[in-house]
Parts: structure tokens; C-alpha cells; sequence
């Protein structure tokens, strides 16, 4: 790469400073080695799924290591902590990207952590000396902000060299970090880079970009309860996040993080795709000319493609709810920029080989994952494409229409909730014709939408049994982890630990009481992972208890849902447990069969094939995937047959625990939302299928008997559902399938493998027969058109009045087109019949008869008056109805006598 050696960084006019340019990577990588010299055990990036409900995505460094932060996991002890590089996404202020030059929704965060080993004292010492020594920031454009009344950071930076002037303290809002609501939080000192005075503001803390914030060292001590309280950690510990991205712009001496390499890079994809420029540097976006404009698309693209790239790349799929809508508007909020710079087609693309080009070696599953991120990207562009107009000409409808000047805050929020429009467009378009939005009008129904999203966040996290810092945290605080022994038995003598009764902890259970129940060691599976929870019982000296259902709400605290069936049960018992192993033996074929089922649909289908969910359960499997076409039933089969040779070869499964890079060099399927931890668990059956996965499974393949697929289905855009049964289950589905056929061969009078031949043979004389009934019917009307035509009298043209009793109105109109060609010359037909009780005129008349003076309306009305009756029609043809089935042949004489007869 040619690039400058050495960035200059601007401080005042008098002042230049010579920095050492360094790139991304190479930052990047000095500091994970620095703190692994220190001791710190370096780790991989954790997914963006977070592994905790209270999290949409993951944000921030620490996130992966909640437990080990709140001691309900421990830490690796031949280490002081942990180094990572984290991929993070956070949209809260999504309105801000673009507009600055620090602010983005992707971003990389370089941090060290610490479970109770080191603290503020070396913490505050490694930043300074990193940031001095290794990147060698000139020690005069350092600032540092501090907690409120932490005297003791103070003069920790203080004993370093720091100048008093160039510490702050600030409150809460600044320097008090929380990852959200509860959880690990404490106060955090920050460290700032004086940008200079070409840059906005004057204060660390403050909105410009003057004094840059690159480090946040978190002194993680409080664990933050639901009811707002601080409760002291077990341990004092560290958290420190260093943005990476900020970090380069400072080594290249850029105005901001858009001009680093990496982002820069992106950048350029914009400007090849458009033919615009980027102007860039701090302003970048400043003003109301047409270049801020494009500075602000060229930006928004560079940043959301990374967002898009990487969040599909973890198993998120475009949707209209959590982390899918997300996804879903920061994909389209790049696409509209993509058009406002002009660019025609999908694009993302194009930058998603940038990214991957730019990144794929820091962050392998951006490789591993590209051909879905490819297809994603491109089918929800071609589908944004088809909205985008449909939305344009919605509000051009809505503009036509529009009494005033002022667009309604509810079609604004329309045209972006339903047609994905963003505001700004919606404004723009309305600005061309002098229409303005309103706006107020609209944040109202946005914050309404919200409030709603809140109310269905917290019912989730609530059907999820608890959240962090509630009875079970509480639970597993006291009692530790429980040891699960459920991979090797069914069976276990244990003790009670706990009683959780009504979200309190209670001694002791009664008959007919239901509480969730823990034990010290258990063999019940806990609910993860899309496999359901053990059922079983649970037995003590004083009686027993059925378990309904087993889950984590915390993970390592494994709660039984039970029933007291008969006696009692108190903590601190003995107890014998055992799991209804037939039900667990089915739930293991069917675990093992949906690993089999991923790999073999992944080889008929490819590699875009990855996991959006799974529900393995006793009863059935339901696996969903990413693919984008219905399969045919010739893709199923081959899927069915691959699966079913693999079952059959009767391997050995082969189940270990390893580290997650081992895993992943072995070439190993990482499940979506799997938290990346230090060891990991492979399953593998045979050479065919390898998958890091937590729960049970069979011991060799032949033990699933038999895969069978039910049902394909779709079940979101471009996700696919498959269900299937094994085993026992797919027996049965086989054997009701057989007798369904035994029964319908026995109706046919046929043998079983006949009935598809046999029903289409009765299917072919069913078809005779309705043609030969239909052409016995016109025989029928042809034959009685004879005795019709006896009654032909000639009144100017030749006509036919006549009672036909049993003919309805159908009918009738039949006779006259059996009769009418029998004629000598073209006339009419007046026919009169009782039918079911009722009596029916009708009178047709071909055209000729009409000019002769025949009108079949008229008529009509001379004859109903007699039936009681009453109807309409044209003069060719006319119909009545009538409630005086014995006038009809009154009726019909005074038909005669109207028309001469
Ligand atoms: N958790 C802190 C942050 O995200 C430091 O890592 O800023």
C-alpha cells in the first residue's frame, strides 16, 4: 500500500505535530498484543446477537462478559482478563451518522477486561502508556475526564504526568457508563484527543468534534437492579472500550473517521458507483449545498454497508420487528442515498466486496457467510425498489388531494412505516411542491409506535421467565451454577438448593403447589438452543413431584416447573431425579436429525443455507433456514435421501469440547446468536455434519431410524421452514399415511399401489358419464321440442303458448333454444309451469316477432297479474315469478288473448 508514513496532526496554526501514521490493522493489532503482554487472554469478536435477553445488539466490548463480570461464570484464572476487538451496531442515534464525523452505526471497539484482578491503578497506567508510548499521541493533546468525586483517578492520572488543567470532572451522563437499564455499570473515565481549533467546541464533554473521545475506561463495580438501586459487585473490575475507527483518524491525521482507511475505502466505492466526489474534513456535511449532500450519502452508505454486511452475516434476516427492522431500515436508508447519489440498481453489493476485501481476514464469518449476505442484500434492495414506487405513488395520490400546505404527520408516518419512505425523502419530495411536513405530527405517531415496541420488549423478556437482577440472578448468586449431568444420564441423586414459589424463594412445597425448583446437579436439559425443556420427576423421602417443563432464565441457573404430585418437598433435601428418558430419547433423534438435516440441505441447496431458528421437540423438528425459492419436491427428496444415508451408516457421533478458533479452522457450522466463548462444543456426526452446539444428542446416527420430511413452507421473506419427524413419530406418520391408502384402496375395490391408477380411471368414466348426461338432456329437449311445435299457431309470425309444469326458469330459456330453430320462420314462445308449487311465466321472442309486435315484456304483464306475480325483461325476452300457482292457466289465456291467438 502507498500510503503517507507520517499524518500530521493540526493543533493551532503554530503547532504541527508529527504522528507516527499508522493503519487500522496495524492499530489494531498493537493493542491486542499489548494487553496479551499484560496478561490478558485474547479473544474473538462476539456474535451481534447478544447472548442476553436485555440486549437488541450487541453495542459495546463487555457484552460477552456479563457472567464473568457478575461472577456467575469464572474467568480463565491463568489469565488477568481479556483483550477482544468487538464488531458492534448501535442505531440509537441514528439520525446523528453522517451528519458528523465520529459518530457511526458500525464500528470496531478495542478493550481490555478485567473480573476482579486488576483495576483502576494499572488500568489507568496500560491506557496512558499505550497511548504514549506505543501510538506515541503527543502527551500535550491529552485530556481526561473523570467521575464527579473520584479523587483517586484524579491523582492517578495525576502521578503519570497528567496537568490538573487537563483533567474534568463531570456528572453522570458523561462519565457513568451502563450497557442498559440493569446489569454491570460503574463510573468510567475518559480519555479525549485535542483535535485542534479547525474543529467545533471547547470543552471535553461538549457536541464538537474539537475534543475527540477515544477511550472510556469503565470502573465496572455496581451490578443495576430493576428498581434503579446500585448493588456492589462481588469484585471491582474493569471495562474499557478504545474506538478503533476514532483512533485511526487520529494516526492518519484525518478530520474524521470517514477518511481513515477502511471507511475511506468505502467511501470511494460510493464515488466509483455515483461518478460524485467527496469532499470530506470535519464540515464535511455543513451547509445547504448540494456537495454536503453528497458528502452526507457518500457517508451513509459507507457506514450502514458495514452495519447490513455484518448483521446478516450473523443470522439477521430483514424483517419488520427487533433486530430485523433494524437491519431492515438502515439497509433502505442506504439504498435511498445510493439514489440520491444517482447510483440506478442494486449496489450493496459492490460494497460488500469492499468489506470483505478490507475486513475478511479480521472477521471470518463475513467470508464464510458471504453468498447469503450477497442474496440477502440483493433481494431486499429489488423488494425495497418495488416499495419505493408503490410509496411514491402514494404520496403523490396524497399531494393531489391535499387541501392546504401542510402534509399530515399520520401519512409521513405511513409512508415510513408502511412503504420504508425515511422522513427526509418524504420532506424532500414534498419541498418540490411547496408542501411542507409535519413533523411534530409525525414524532408523535413514531413515539407512539414505540411505546408499543417497549410494551412487546418487556412481554418478551417476561415470557423468558426473568431478566438480569431479578429472583433467579438473585437465585444464582446464592447458590452458584448448577452442574448439569444430563449428556451422560437420565438419572441423578441430588439435593433441592432452592424454591422459587410465586417469584419468591420459599423453604418448603405442598400437594397441588406449583413452584420452579433447583437442584445442585441435574439431569433435566434446560429449553435452548430450539430444544425443548426435560420433563420428568422429581422424588424425596416426603413425596414427589412431576417436573413440567426445565429452563434458564439466568444462564447457569437451570429452574424445574414443577407440580407437588403427593407430600412435600423443602430445600435441603435429598432427592432422586429422573427425566422421562423416551421423551428425551426422542427429543435427542430429533437434535441430532435436524444437525443432519442443516448439512444435507446445505449440500443440495449451498452454502447460503444457514439456520434462522429451530424447534426440537419430542414430537417433531421444524428447522428454518435463509433460502430464497420453494424447494421442489426433487430438492426435498434429495435432501430426505442424503439424510436418511447418513442415519443409516450407523456413525458413532463424536461430541468434544475445544476452543472456538480449533472449531472453526476444523470448519465447524457456528449456530447464529451462539455466544463465542472461551471452549465451545462440537457435535459432529461422522465426517457429514459438524456443529457447535450445547444440546443432546444421540450416540450414533442409526438410533433416529428413519428421517422423514412433512411439510416446506415459507415463513418470512426469503426464510424457508421445513418439519420433519424421525423415528417412532415418522412411523407413525407412515403408518397413518398406509392406512389411509388400505382405506381408500378398499373403497376403490383396488390393491394400495393401484389407487393412483384406480382413481384416475373412476375419474375418466366419472367424465364419460357427465357427457353422456349431457347429451341425453338436449336429446330429451329435442324430443319434447315436437310436442311444443304441435302447439304452433301463426298470428303474423309463428308462436307457441303452452303449460310445461316442472321446468324452472333454466329450463325454460332451453326449450326456446331448442324450439326456436325448429320454427318455420323466426317467432316466440310463451311457456307457463307450476314447479315445487310455484308458478313461472316466461316469454322469448327472436328479433323479427318483436318488430312483428310481439314484446315478451308486455306479455308478461298481461298474464302475471293472474299468478299474483310479478317480474320484468326485455321485449325478447321476459320472466315472472307469481304466488298463485292456480291462475296459470287463466295466465296463459290471457297471454293468447294479447297476442291474437
Ligand atoms: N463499555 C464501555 C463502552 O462501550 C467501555 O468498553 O464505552
Amino acid at each position: 500500500m502507498t500510503r503517507r508514513q507520517y499524518a500530521f496532526g493540526r493543533v493551532g496554526e503554530s503547532e504541527i505535530t508529527r504522528m507516527k501514521y499508522m493503519t487500522t490493522a496495524e492499530i489494531r493489532e498493537k493493542y491486542l498484543r499489548f494487553f496479551e503482554e499484560k496478561g490478558c487472554k485474547r479473544l474473538p469478536s462476539s456474535s451481534l446477537i447478544p447472548d442476553d435477553p436485555s440486549l437488541l445488539l450487541t453495542s459495546a466490548g463487555m457484552v460477552q462478559f456479563k457472567p464473568y463480570f457478575l461472577h456467575v461464570k469464572e474467568f480463565d484464572p491463568n489469565y488477568i482478563g481479556a483483550t477482544t476487538v468487538q464488531k458492534c451496531v448501535r442505531t440509537n442515534d441514528i439520525d446523528i451518522i453522517g451528519t458528523t464525523g465520529r459518530h457511526l452505526s458500525f464500528f470496531e471497539m478495542l478493550g481490555n477486561f478485567s473480573f476482579g484482578v486488576y483495576f483502576k491503578h494499572e488500568m489507568c497506567t496500560w491506557a496512558y502508556e499505550f497511548s504514549t508510548e506505543v501510538l506515541e499521541l503527543p502527551k500535550d493533546r491529552l485530556y481526561f475526564t473523570v467521575f464527579e468525586d473520584d479523587d483517586e483517578t484524579i491523582e492517578i492520572w495525576k502521578s503519570l504526568g497528567v496537568l490538573e488543567s487537563h483533567i474534568t470532572r463531570l456528572g453522570e451522563d458523561d462519565n457513568f457508563w451502563r450497557a442498559g437499564p440493569t446489569g454491570p455499570c460503574g463510573p468510567c473515565s475518559e480519555i479525549y484527543f485535542d483535535q485542534g481549533p479547525d474543529f467545533e467546541g471547547d470543552a471535553p464533554g461538549d457536541d464538537g468534534d474539537r475534543f475527540l473521545e477515544f477511550w472510556n475506561c469503565v470502573f465496572t463495580q455496581f451490578d443495576g437492579q430493576e428498581d434503579g438501586t446500585l448493588a456492589p459487585l462481588p469484585t471491582k473490575n474493569i471495562d474499557t472500550g478504545m474506538g478503533l475507527e476514532r483512533m485511526a483518524a487520529i494516526m492518519q491525521g484525518v478530520q474524521s473517521n470517514y477518511e481513515t482507511d477502511v471507511l475511506r475505502d468505502l467511501v470511494a466505492v460510493g464515488e466509483r458507483l455515483s461518478g460524485a466526489s467527496y469532499r470530506g474534513g470535519t464540515n464535511a456535511t455543513a451547509g445547504d449545498g448540494a456537495q454536503a449532500k453528497v458528502d452526507l450519502s457518500l457517508r451513509i452508505c459507507a457506514d450502514h454497508s458495514r452495519s447490513v454486511a455484518f448483521m446478516i452475516a450473523d443470522g439477521i434476516l430483514p424483517s419488520n420487528e427487533g433486530r430485523g427492522y433494524v437491519l431492515r431500515r438502515l439497509l433502505r436508508r442506504a439504498v435511498m442515498h445510493g439514489h440520491k447519489l444517482g447510483i440506478e440498481g442494486p449496489f450493496l453489493g459492490e460494497y460488500l466486496a469492499k468489506i470483505i476485501e478490507l475486513m475478511g481476514d479480521v472477521y471470518p464469518e463475513i467470508v464464510d457467510n458471504r453468498e447469503l449476505v450477497e442474496r440477502i442484500i440483493l433481494s431486499e434492495e429489488e423488494r425495497f425498489g418495488r416499495t419505493l414506487r408503490t410509496g411514491q405513488a402514494y404520496l403523490v395520490d396524497e399531494l393531489s388531494a391535499l387541501d392546504g400546505s401542510v402534509l399530515p404527520g399520520q401519512t409521513a408516518f405511513t409512508l415510513h412505516d408502511t412503504y420504508g419512505f425515511p422522513i427526509e425523502l418524504t420532506e424532500e419530495i414534498c419541498s418540490e411542491s411547496g408542501v411542507t411536513v409535519d413533523h411534530a405530527g409525525f414524532d408523535a405517531c413514531m413515539e407512539e409506535q414505540r411505546s408499543r415496541a417497549r410494551a412487546a420488549t418487556k412481554g418478551d423478556a417476561e415470557a423468558a421467565w426473568s431478566t438480569y437482577g431479578g429472583v433467579h440472578a438473585e437465585t444464582l448468586k446464592e447458590v452458584g451454577a448448577n452442574i448439569f449431568v444430563g449428556y451422560e444420564h437420565t438419572e441423578a441423586a441430588s439435593s433441592i438448593v432452592a424454591l422459587i414459589k410465586d417469584g419468591a424463594r420459599v423453604a418448603r412445597i405442598e400437594q397441588g403447589e406449583e413452584a420452579e425448583l433447583v437442584l445442585a446437579k441435574t439431569p433435566f436439559y434446560a429449553e435452548m438452543g430450539g430444544e425443548v425443556g426435560d420433563t420428568g420427576t422429581i422424588e424425596g423421602a416426603g413425596g414427589y413431584a412431576q417436573v413440567e417443563d426445565t429452563k434458564a432464565p439466568e444462564a447457569g441457573l437451570i429452574c424445574h416447573r414443577v407440580k407437588v404430585v403427593k407430600g412435600s418437598l423443602s430445600v435441603g433435601e435429598d432427592v432422586a431425579a429422573a427425566v422421562d428418558a423416551d421423551r428425551r430419547a426422542r427429543i435427542t433423534r430429533n437434535h441430532t436429525a435436524t444437525h443432519i438435516l442443516h448439512a444435507a440441505l446445505r449440500q443440495v441447496l449451498g452454502d447460503h443455507v444457514n439456520q434462522a431458528g429451530s424447534y426440537v421437540g419430542p414430537d417433531r423438528l421444524r428447522f428454518d433456514f435463509a433460502h430464497f425459492a420453494p424447494m421442489t419436491a426433487d430438492e426435498i427428496k434429495q435432501v430426505e435421501d442424503l439424510a436418511n444415508a447418513v442415519i443409516m451408516s450407523a456413525t458413532d457421533m463424536n461430541i468434544y469440547e475445544t476452543s472456538l478458533d480449533e472449531a472453526r479452522a476444523s470448519g465447524v457450522t457456528a449456530l447464529f446468536g451462539e455466544k463465542y466463548g472461551d471452549t465451545v462444543r462440537v457435535v459432529e456426526a461422522g465426517g457429514f455434519s459438524r456443529e457447535l452446539c450445547g444440546g443432546c444428542h444421540v450416540r450414533n446416527t442409526a438410533e433416529i431410524g428413519l428421517l422423514k420430511v412433512v411439510a416446506e413452507t415459507s415463513v418470512a421473506a426469503n426464510t424457508r421452514r421445513i418439519e420433519a419427524v424421525t423415528s417412532y413419530a415418522a412411523l407413525d406418520y407412515l403408518n397413518t399415511r398406509a392406512a389411509e391408502l388400505d382405506a381408500a384402496a378398499s373403497a376403490l375395490k383396488s390393491a394400495p399401489l393401484d389407487v393412483a391408477a384406480r382413481v384416475a380411471a373412476n375419474l375418466a368414466t366419472i367424465k364419460e358419464f357427465e357427457a353422456e348426461a349431457r347429451r341425453a338432456k338436449q336429446a330429451a329437449a329435442e324430443s319434447d321440442a315436437s310436442a311444443y311445435l304441435d302447439a304452433m299457431v301463426d298470428v303474423g309470425y309463428p308462436l307457441i303458448v303452452i303449460r310445461v309444469d316442472g321446468l324452472d326458469g333454466g329450463a325454460m330459456r332451453n326449450v326456446w333454444d331448442v324450439v326456436r330453430a325448429r320454427m318455420p320462420k323466426p317467432g316466440a314462445l310463451v311457456l307457463g309451469a307450476v314447479t315445487d308449487g310455484k308458478p313461472i311465466i316466461m316469454a322469448a321472442a327472436s328479433d323479427e316477432a318483436v318488430a312483428a309486435g310481439f314484446n315478451a315484456k308486455d306479455v308478461i304483464k298481461q298474464a302475471s297479474s293472474h299468478i299474483k306475480g310479478g317480474g320484468g325483461g326485455k321485449p325478447t325476452m321476459a320472466q315472472a315469478g307469481g304466488k298463485d300457482a292456480s291462475g296459470m292457466d287463466a295466465a296463459l289465456e290471457a297471454a293468447r288473448a294479447f297476442l291474437g291467438a
